[in-house]
This record gives structure tokens, C-alpha cells and sequence, in this order.
């Protein structure tokens, strides 16, 4: 029987093993992690991330072939396949700090594979790390233990929120490795696994650098596209066209496509702005500082659209928000999921609360605890390599969490829509629009909305990259 073990448990390593357990019933899976907290939470009815349809595979393969530790050494010295699945934030310390990846977490993993490796192991990279870092992880173990590893790198591409649906019917596998026999014996081990669901000519096998570029590469390109709607989107309010027409005439030449040109109040996630800024870096380390300058301006413009938006609701709330009530509909950084990493809200709601604003925020599925420590925690500028001045608690304190839409909306002057949640497109805005101040504004910055049926019941609406309310339009210069 072959033996997986996953360490690290979060939002790569326990969607990922849960589908391996669940299509290999003969291989059995241990997934580790140092949080006890964590792993006591995946043993739980209430797993530790939010994914449609993983709890119902978990429920089905836990206790068979599917097991959650924090017995890290056991499973280590049991498994033939090890995949490394742990974190890799950016760093905010030392050397690269704002753009390399920290790779204490990975390190420390390294050393203990091993450290507790008695028999020969296929140890797989499945967290995105540099370019190289495979090289890294081959001189901690062969300088520190006498067992044969092998090293490949096999990058997740699974997007939070369609998590299950990505890994059941994935757009590639990509598994990289060396040239030698080993190795090669070591990529079709590998490619085993997956062939119990995955068709042949989805998997592709590269060299080592390839795959791990490959990763960068993909959230870089992902991440440049929406960058350019976004900055397009500004284009188009400065001269009355829509932001939608233009991005679906475009996304209809089959040689760029329609996927991923959504405006928006710009890209979060745990992945995109960490790879591009880990891309930005290597460049930067081999000198090619063109290459990074042009990666660097995908981040600024989502910086851009951020403060452009906080702007835009100051500005159309007669310039200012102090002691104004703002219902905040959606923190997560995308429908789906609790994961607030990197949340484009985060920094809309303490661009409010440094204009004095109350804040009530409503989201289905971040916990009241994160969103709380989110909008007080200290930004660290990537540009400039420092922590940036945090909101003053007093301001902090002016942020509450509410139960639903229509409790954050009460008395409210204004509405932000931040998350793409399917419930905010349907609920009743009439009654929402009765209960709050007015003039009520809405701020739409996922494009969710029916701009005109608002209109019509009275709310003033802006929405990103299309034709502006008149109230807008018309704006004196002293606000604008
Ligand atoms: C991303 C990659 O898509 C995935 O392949 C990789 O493995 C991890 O990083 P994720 O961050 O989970 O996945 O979500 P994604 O769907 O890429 O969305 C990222 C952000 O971009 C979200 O904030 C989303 O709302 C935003 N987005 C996405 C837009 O603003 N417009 C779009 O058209 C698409
Ligand atoms: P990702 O989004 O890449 O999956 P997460 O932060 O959700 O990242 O998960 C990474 C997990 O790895 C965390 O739960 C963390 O506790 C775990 N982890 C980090 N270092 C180690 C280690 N040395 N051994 C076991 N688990 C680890």
C-alpha cells in the first residue's frame, strides 16, 4: 500500500489530500500539521476552511484512508510520497523583506524529513516557492541524513472557493523533476496517483525550474489581466464607457478570452500579490530589473484601484465619512470561501476608518474574530520594505461586525459591496434603502448589482469601470 503524508493542513493540503484519499481508496493519506488547533478542527463537522463540497469528502474518506495528525514524525517515517504543503508568506524582515518568500516554515519541514527518515522517500513541493527552492530542500536532506530522496515539484493550481472542482477536474497537473532514471521512476510514482482520475495528456512532466516558474508564471499572468480590466476600468469612468461591454468585447477574441477580465476592486488571495512579488524578486537577484519593474506595476495598479475606490466613496459622501455609518457587505478577498488573506477589503475599511467612518461589516463566512484583526493589523508596504502606520484603536473601535446585510445597512449612509457574494445580488434592496439615511449611497465594487433597478428605487450607485451616476458626474470640484 503506498503511504502519503501532507505536511501542513491548510488551504492547499487538506483539499488536495482529501480528493487524493477519496480517488486512491488502496493509498492511505495522513495529512500533519504542528497546529493542534488545526488538525483537532479537521477531525471536527466544522473543518477549519470553508470549501463547497470538501466536507462531504472529508466525512467520507476520514477514518478509512484519510487521516488528520499532529503526529508529524510518525507519518513522516511512514510515508513513500511526502508532500510539503506548508506556508510561505512573504518576508518582512532581512534581506528581500516586502518580496521573498520566508521560508522558515519550509526549511524546518526539510529538517525534519530528515531528521526522522529511515527509508528511501519521494519528498514533493506543493507549496509555491522560489524558483530553486527544490534545490534547497535536496541540500538540507542529503546533508543531513543518509536515505535516497527524491525531490519533484507538483504546484497546486486549486482556487479557493472551487477548491473541490478545480482538483477533481483539473486544467493540467504539472510535475516536475531531474533527468536521471531515479528521478524519472520517481515523476511516474507520482503520476500514478493522479492517473486514478486525471487523463494522461493533463499531466505534464517538466524539469524541476520549469514547474516552479510555471506556478509564478500562471498567478503572475492571472493576476496581469486583472490588473489591466482594473486599469481599464478607470479609462472607462473618465469617458462614460462600461467597463463590462469593453472587457466582453475584448474576452470574445478567442486568442485572449473571457475569463479573468472581471473589474473589481482589485485582486486578494493569499497567492497573487505574494508569487508576483517572489517573481519581482528573483528578477531583481538576477538583475534583470526591467523584467521586475514590469511585474511590480500589476501590483501598483491593484493598489491603485483600492485607494481609487476609498476615494470615490469619500469624495461622492460630500468628501467626508467621519461619524458616518458604512455597511460593509463582504470581507472574504472572493465568494466561497472565509479565507480574508490579502483582502482587498481589508485595506478599503481602514481607508475608511482613517476618514472616521463607522463600520458595520457583514460576511457570510469570515469569522468575526478575523475580520476584527484584520482591519487592526499593521499593512507592511512591499515597496518600501516597512510596516505602515496601523488605524488608531479609536478609529479600530469604530468597526463592528453585524449578522446579516439588513442589520449592517440599518441607518447607514452608505453601502460598500467588497466581496462577489451570489446572496448580496438578491436581497431587498427596497427595504435595505428604506432603512438607511439618505441620500443612501451604494458603492458596488464587485459590479454584482442591477445599477438601474437601484437607481430607480433612489439609491445613488457607483459602479466600478461603468458610466457614472449623475451625482458623480456632477460633483463640485471642492469634493471631487
Ligand atoms: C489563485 C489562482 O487562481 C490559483 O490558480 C492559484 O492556485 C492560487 O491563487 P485564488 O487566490 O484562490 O487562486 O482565487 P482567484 O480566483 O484567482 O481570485 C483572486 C482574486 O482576484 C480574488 O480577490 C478575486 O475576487 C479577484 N478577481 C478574480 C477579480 O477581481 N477579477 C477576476 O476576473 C477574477
Ligand atoms: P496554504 O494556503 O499554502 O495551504 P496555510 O497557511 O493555509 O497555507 O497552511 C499551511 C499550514 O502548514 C499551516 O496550518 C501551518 O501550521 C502548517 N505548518 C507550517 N510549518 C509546519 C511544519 N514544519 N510542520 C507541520 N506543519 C507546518
Amino acid at each position: 500500500m503506498v503511504k502519503i503524508c501532507c505536511i501542513g493542513a491548510g488551504y492547499v493540503g487538506g483539499p488536495t489530500m482529501a480528493v487524493i484519499a477519496l480517488k486512491c481508496p488502496e493509498m492511505q493519506v495522513a495529512v500533519v500539521d504542528i497546529s493542534a488547533t488545526r488538525i483537532k478542527a479537521w477531525n471536527s463537522d466544522r473543518l477549519p476552511i470553508y470549501e463547497p463540497g470538501l466536507y462531504e469528502i472529508v466525512k467520507e474518506c476520514r477514518g478509512r484512508n484519510l487521516f488528520f495528525s499532529t503526529d508529524v514524525e510518525k507519518h513522516i517515517l511512514d510515508a513513500d510520497i511526502i508532500f510539503v504543503s506548508v506556508n510561505t508568506p512573504t518576508k518582512v524582515t532581512g534581506r528581500g523583506a516586502g518580496k521573498a518568500a520566508d521560508l522558515t516554515y519550509w526549511e524546518s519541514a526539510a529538517r525534519m524529513i530528515a531528521g526522522v527518515s529511515k527509508s528511501d522517500k519521494i519528498v514533493v513541493e506543493k507549496s509555491t516557492v522560489p524558483v530553486k527552492a527544490a534545490a534547497t530542500m535536496e541540500k538540507i536532506l542529503t546533508h543531513n541524513s543518509k536515505v535516497n530522496f527524491r525531490i519533484l515539484s507538483n504546484p497546486e493550481f486549486l482556487a479557493e472557493g472551487t477548491a473541490i472542482k478545480d482538483l477533481l477536474n483539473p486544467d493540467r497537473i504539472l510535475i516536475g523533476g531531474k533527468e536521471s532514471p531515479e528521478d524519472q521512476k520517481a515523476v511516474r510514482a507520482l503520476k500514478d496517483v493522479y492517473a486514478h482520475w486525471v487523463a494522461d495528456d493533463k499531466i505534464l512532466t517538466t524539469s524541476l525550474w520549469s514547474a516552479e516558474l510555471a506556478k509564478l508564471a500562471a498567478n503572475a499572468f492571472l493576476a496581469q489581466r486583472i490588473s489591466s480590466v482594473n486599469a481599464m476600468s478607470a479609462l472607462c469612468e473618465a469617458t462614460g464607457a462600461d467597463v463590462s461591454e469593453v472587457a466582453h468585447a475584448v474576452g470574445k477574441d478567442t486568442r485572449i478570452g473571457c475569463k479573468f477580465l472581471h473589474a473589481g476592486v482589485g485582486f486578494g488571495g493569499a497567492s497573487l500579490q505574494k508569487d508576483i512579488l517572489n517573481l519581482v524578486y528573483i528578477c531583481e537577484c538576477y538583475e534583470l530589473a526591467e523584467v521586475a519593474n514590469y511585474w511590480k506595476q500589476v501590483i501598483k495598479i491593484n493598489d491603485y484601484q483600492k485607494s481609487r475606490f476609498v476615494n470615490r466613496v469619500v469624495s461622492s459622501m460630500f468628501n467626508t465619512v467621519s461619524e458616518k455609518k458604512v455597511a460593509v457587505f463582504g470581507f472574504a478577498s472572493k465568494k466561497d470561501t472565509g479565507d480574508t488573506r490579502e483582502s482587498p477589503a481589508i485595506d478599503v475599511c481602514q481607508g475608511l476608518l482613517r476618514d472616521n467612518a463607522i463600520l458595520s461589516i457583514y460576511d457570510p463566512q469570515a469569522t468575526d474574530t478575523q475580520i476584527l484583526e484584520d482591519i487592526s493589523s499593521r499593512k507592511f508596504s512591499w515597496d518600501h520594505a516597512t510596516y505602515l502606520k496601523p488605524v488608531s484603536p479609536m478609529a479600530v473601535n469604530k468597526a463592528v461586525v453585524a449578522q446579516d446585510a439588513y442589520a449592517a445597512s440599518l441607518n447607514a449612509h452608505g453601502i460598500c459591496i467588497l466581496t462577489d457574494w451570489e446572496e448580496f445580488e438578491c436581497l431587498d434592496y427596497q427595504r435595505i434603502y428604506d432603512n438607511m439615511q439618505k441620500p443612501a449611497f451604494l458603492f458596488d465594487g464587485r459590479n454584482i448589482v442591477d445599477v438601474e433597478k437601484l437607481r430607480q428605487i433612489g439609491f445613488i450607485v457607483y459602479s466600478i469601470g461603468k458610466p457614472l451616476d449623475v451625482w458623480m458626474k456632477n460633483m463640485p470640484p471642492l469634493w471631487a
